[in-house]
């Protein structure tokens, strides 16, 4: 094949074996390319929806003196396109076919094969013009103006070529991603993320064949980090697949430049955690040491995404609301003060005095501490080495029970008793230390304890709570959401399985942990400082930033705003209509695969250029074929996204 040597990066783009004919008629928006069987044959054909590249014509002969092109013209193949003569050649080929018998018995008359019959008309969409501009590649995204009487050659770019177009980024975002490479102190550029090779139909036996050279596509840092990135898709159409080939490509590409981007992936089905029988690895086999996984439920290998309920006190009580209100339990009306009480701690700018509020205080502290010792009766394990502890006067103390100062510390044996002999003898204690010697709340809590309501009557009291808890992590001393954030900023995976526990408080602690996200790198960004570079994955995204969620919830704000925090999201989903417009609009990149309705199709067509790929998104259904917008590019590139081949991947780990 006779390739031209790359004299620059614009006359690099014509390869001269992939000539597949000239432009017959062009204008603003359309061409149409004149090609015949033969050329289409040496350039191993001419897919739907392919990339051509149209230049002047006296490029290709050898003594032409201008060896470089002013200008190339990039087009896409939308069909075909009627030639005038196409009638008369229609007829005279059914003429012959009626001619013909079958089998054939002698060869085919001769016009069958020849001359005319080969053209054809190939309809085109003019995507944009490259050019050179002080010695760089420049991609216009129209045509500037064109001429009538001459005719551009035009090629089917492969290869290296075809890379250049799909990966094509301007001088100036070129410039921005070295300049953010510069503020984080990384030696090169920003990192380019290769997921997959153009693929332009289903069948896919010739472009793609053994002898082509495929184009590797990449996700330019610069497109993708802080910014939203959408992967739709019927389901087992890929998405997943292409969330994990991005999370270990971004972990092995940052590992490489030394950035550091912590990645954190919202799991509704728990496919990234664990090894599935139907693909054989996950992200957490892969990278195991970068890999942390959290669940609701205590499980082997993951962390508890769940809080200290007896250092976490707030957190800890609105979670066990949480929990009994969902589960419809009948509530008594100690359970239903229970449930309304406030953990919060008294703050002294509330109080007229100083020794009111010392007083309040002591009272919060019992009120906190009867909560324990009611949890410690449910059931709750004590973190080790964990006393109760609250103030309790010489007067009240030498009542109860001489022997121990809960000041110091009381055991759960003790601390029990402590309560109960407190109750037994209460009416005295009132009489001496005055009504308020404890406080409503702690009456209520010492019912539950005690189960008897304030009638002497019996009451389940602290067995509600029994059931409950698995959702306390005795042995966590950290608030699980600083855990996480700091685990992101060291570069980490983190993945939250969230496939199990109650659903409620799934989502609850899901927003929780994506609010202190957001908290944190808001407040970063605030005190002038560089955020850490995050991505947030959300799978199953129309339950969470669905349509109908107000713009102010906390997701639809990490999608609105994220990116001054340096927060990347990337959302899947099968339903591109469930998204909310004002999420969707705002999104830089979209990857679609295999879409099964003209609805979902008509909601993407408002979008770029999806419209040329309306047919073939609901006509091809193979896994992984994707058409992809980035930011960078200005138009719509198809591509095959590369299969997450875990055993592949772990070879690749080894650094
Ligand atoms: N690009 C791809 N190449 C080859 N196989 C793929 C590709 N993407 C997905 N698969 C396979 O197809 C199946 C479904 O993919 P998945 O990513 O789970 O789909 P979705 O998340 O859209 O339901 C999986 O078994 C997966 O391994
Ligand atoms: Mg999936």
């Amino acid at each position: 094949m006779n390739i031209k040597p790359a004299q620059d990066s614009l006359a690099a783009l014509i390869q001269m074996g992939q000539f597949i004919g000239w432009t017959c008629q062009l204008d603003y928006e359309k061409a149409v390319v004149l090609t015949s069987d033969l050329w289409k044959a040496r350039a191993r054909g001419v897919p739907h929806n392919c990339f051509l590249l149209a230049a002047a014509p006296g490029f290709s002969q050898p003594d032409a003196a201008e060896k470089t092109p002013g200008e190339i013209i990039l087009l896409r193949v939308t069909g075909s396109a009627p030639l005038p003569l196409d009638d008369e050649a229609l007829q005279a080929k059914i003429r012959n076919l009626k001619a013909r018998q079958f089998p054939p018995v002698e060869t085919a008359p001769a016009a069958a094969a020849g001359g005319e019959f080969q053209f054809g008309g190939l309809g085109c969409r003019i995507l944009g013009t490259f050019y050179l501009q002080d010695g760089k590649l420049r991609l216009g995204s129209d045509i500037e103006s064109y001429f009538h009487a001459p005719h551009l050659e035009v090629y089917r770019p492969t290869g290296a070529a075809l890379e250049a177009i799909v990966n094509y980024i301007s001088p100036e975002r070129a410039a921005a991603a070295r300049e953010e490479a510069r503020r984080l102190g990384l030696p090169g550029d920003l990192p380019r993320f290769p997921i997959g090779t153009v693929r332009y139909t289903s069948t896919d036996r010739l472009h793609r064949g053994a002898e082509c050279d495929q184009a590797v596509f990449h996700l330019n840092a610069v497109d993708f980090l802080a910014r939203r990135t959408a992967v739709f898709g019927m389901t087992r159409t890929g998405k997943s697949n292409t969330v994990k080939q991005l999370v270990s490509v971004v972990m092995r590409t940052s590992r490489g430049s030394g950035l550091k981007i912590g990645q954190i992936i919202y799991d509704l089905n728990g496919e990234y955690a664990n090894a599935n029988q139907q693909d054989q690895g996950s992200i957490a086999e892969v990278f195991p040491a970068d890999t942390l996984r959290y669940r609701m439920l205590p499980t082997a290998g993951f962390q508890l995404i769940l809080n200290n309920f007896f250092t976490q006190i707030a957190e800890g009580h609105t979670t066990l609301k949480g929990l009994i209100e969902a589960n419809k339990i009948h509530r008594t009306a100690d359970l239903e003060a229970f449930l309304s009480m406030d953990f919060s701690e008294p703050r002294r700018e509330e109080y007229n005095s100083e020794a009111e509020f010392q007083r309040q205080f002591a009272n919060h502290q019992r009120k906190i501490a009867a909560y324990q010792t009611v949890l410690t009766r449910a059931g709750y394990e004590l973190p080790p080495g964990f006393k109760i502890t609250f103030e309790a006067n010489a007067g009240i103390r030498n009542k109860v029970n001489p022997s121990v100062d809960p000041a110091n510390g009381l055991t759960a044996t003790q601390a029990f008793e402590w309560f109960q002999l407190a109750r037994q003898i209460q009416d005295e204690l009132i009489t001496t230390s005055g009504a308020d010697w404890i406080d409503p709340d702690t009456n209520v809590l010492m019912n539950l304890l005690l189960q008897r309501n304030d009638q002497g009557a019996y009451i389940p009291g602290f067995r509600l709570l029994q059931p409950y808890k698995d959702y306390h992590a005795p042995s966590r001393t950290t608030d699980v959401c600083d855990e996480i954030y700091n685990h992101l900023v060291g570069g980490k995976i983190v993945i939250l399985d969230l496939s199990v526990g109650d659903p409620v408080q799934r989502e609850r602690l899901g927003k929780r942990i994506a609010q202190h996200i957001l908290r944190h790198s808001m407040a970063t960004f605030n005190s002038g400082q560089h955020a850490p570079h995050i991505v947030i994955y959300v799978e199953e995204a129309h339950n969470i930033i669905g349509r109908n969620e107000p713009l102010t919830d906390i997701w639809p704000t990490i999608a609105k705003e994220g990116a001054k925090a340096r927060l990347a999201t990337v959302y899947a989903t099968q339903e591109v209509s469930s998204i909310h417009p004002n999420i969707l609009s705002n999104t830089e990149n979209i990857l679609v695969s295999h879409l099964n309705n003209e609805n979902e199709i008509n909601e993407l067509a408002k979008y770029y250029d999806f419209r040329d790929f309306s047919r073939s998104l609901i006509r091809a259904q193979n896994v992984g074929f994707a058409r992809v917008k980035t930011l960078s590019n200005p138009f719509v590139i198809p591509v095959q996204i590369d299969r997450f081949d875990p055993e592949k991947e772990r070879q690749r780990a080894v650094w």
